[in-house]
């Protein structure tokens, strides 16, 4: 877009960049003191004098708020005091997408970001030093602050929930007995297979903290005959994937590394698996998602990863993907892009013959 725009256009455009962080806090506050949501209950606009009186705030508020919602395009003026809320406005209020998403920067990537500087000079995650001195932000999820860990969660879940029966089906297409589910996190997918083939056993692969909390899911569902844990650091080579899968799962989870460590991961995978074993990686490459907003949501997700989660993992792109699993020894057999109509792609890899 950016070349054809006139220069007063540009230089709006930069103006947007340089006040974003503030133009953010304005729709969370907006969102958090209720205003949006009085607004839009009243269908033909409202007063002002009204929503300070009804939302117990002064005037003075209410308006500088409103001004820059405004300019944001959220609100619309109908006259000097009375507003309404635009399309843009209603999705501040109550898509999901946008709700997890406010979330997630607000209460996880919001005061840490201010270190992305650092990061990028240093190779560390080193706004996750507001939360606590971790090496990534994987060593420390189970002891987040209960608001941040319920917004990483909401965001990571949002994003892989809606694939998941989808990818069930992909999955499931080739009869599994037993899929290792490496990074399975608190057992989600663990769980939803067991719930789609009462025959298929599952063994979760993560650290400990989020091992823990997947053990205690699983005895809460009675499912500890089934599902098995197995403590690991894929970062320490040393750590050996065991043998005996015949399906791997790895979903929303290479993309918590570098290059360099998610070959080592795919090497690790490849010890432990032989010809027949079916390797899935399910992922939101940014580079084929069929909308700008998912693009423009998984570029700043990147950013992310640089300052709070480890400070040098991304989101990739599909041909990146590609050529790490055949540097890895395995090749791409199946494609099945943006399943369910999500933000992810799954590919099937088997071993490359020799
Ligand atoms: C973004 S979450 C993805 C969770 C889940 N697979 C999903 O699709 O929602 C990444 C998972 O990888 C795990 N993980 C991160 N670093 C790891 C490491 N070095 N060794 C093992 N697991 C790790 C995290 O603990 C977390 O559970």
């Amino acid at each position: 877009m950016t070349n054809s725009l006139s220069a007063v256009e540009a230089k709006y455009e930069a103006q947007k960049l340089a006040f974003a962080p503030i133009y953010f806090q304005c729709m969370v506050a907006l969102r958090k003191l209720g205003i949006l949501k009085y607004i839009s209950s009243k269908r033909n606009g409202t007063n002002i004098y009204a929503i300070s009186k009804d939302l117990n705030l002064t005037e003075y508020g209410v308006r500088v708020l409103l001004e820059a919602a405004d300019v944001s395009g959220v609100v619309e003026y109908l006259d000097t005091d009375t507003v309404k809320l635009t399309k843009v406005g209603y999705f501040i209020l109550k898509d999901r997408l946008t709700d997890v998403n406010i979330n997630y920067v607000d209460d996880v990537c919001y005061d840490g970001v201010k270190s992305l500087t650092e990061s990028i000079k240093s190779g560390k995650p080193e706004g996750l030093k507001v939360f606590g001195n971790w090496k990534t932000v994987y060593e420390g999820l189970a002891d987040l602050p209960d608001q941040v860990k319920k917004s990483w969660f909401e965001f990571d879940h949002f994003y892989s929930d809606d694939a998941f029966p989808y990818a069930l089906k992909i999955v499931n297409e080739s009869n599994p007995q037993y899929i290792f589910d490496v990074g399975g996190n608190t057992g989600k997918w663990a769980f939803a297979c067991c719930d789609y083939d009462e025959n298929v056993k599952v063994k979760i692969l993560d650290l400990p903290g989020q091992l823990n909390v997947a053990k205690k899911n699983a005895e809460e569902k009675n499912l500890t005959d089934r599902i098995d844990f197995h403590q690991i650091d894929l970062l320490d080579d040393f750590q050996k994937i065991p043998k005996g899968a015949d399906t791997f799962w790895m979903s929303q989870f290479l993309d918590c590394f570098s290059k360099e460590e998610i070959l080592s991961i795919l090497k690790n995978v490849h010890q432990a698996s032989d010809e027949n074993t079916n390797v899935y990686i399910m992922e939101p490459f940014y580079d084929n998602q069929e909308y700008k907003a998912a693009e423009y949501c998984l570029t700043g997700t990147s950013l992310y990863f640089t300052t709070i989660a480890n400070g040098n993992s991304k989101m990739y792109s599909i041909k990146v993907m590609y050529d790490l699993v055949k540097e890895a020894g395995f090749e791409v057999v199946e494609e099945f892009p943006l399943v369910g109509n999500s933000y992810h792609t799954i590919l099937r890899c088997r071993q490359i013959k020799n």
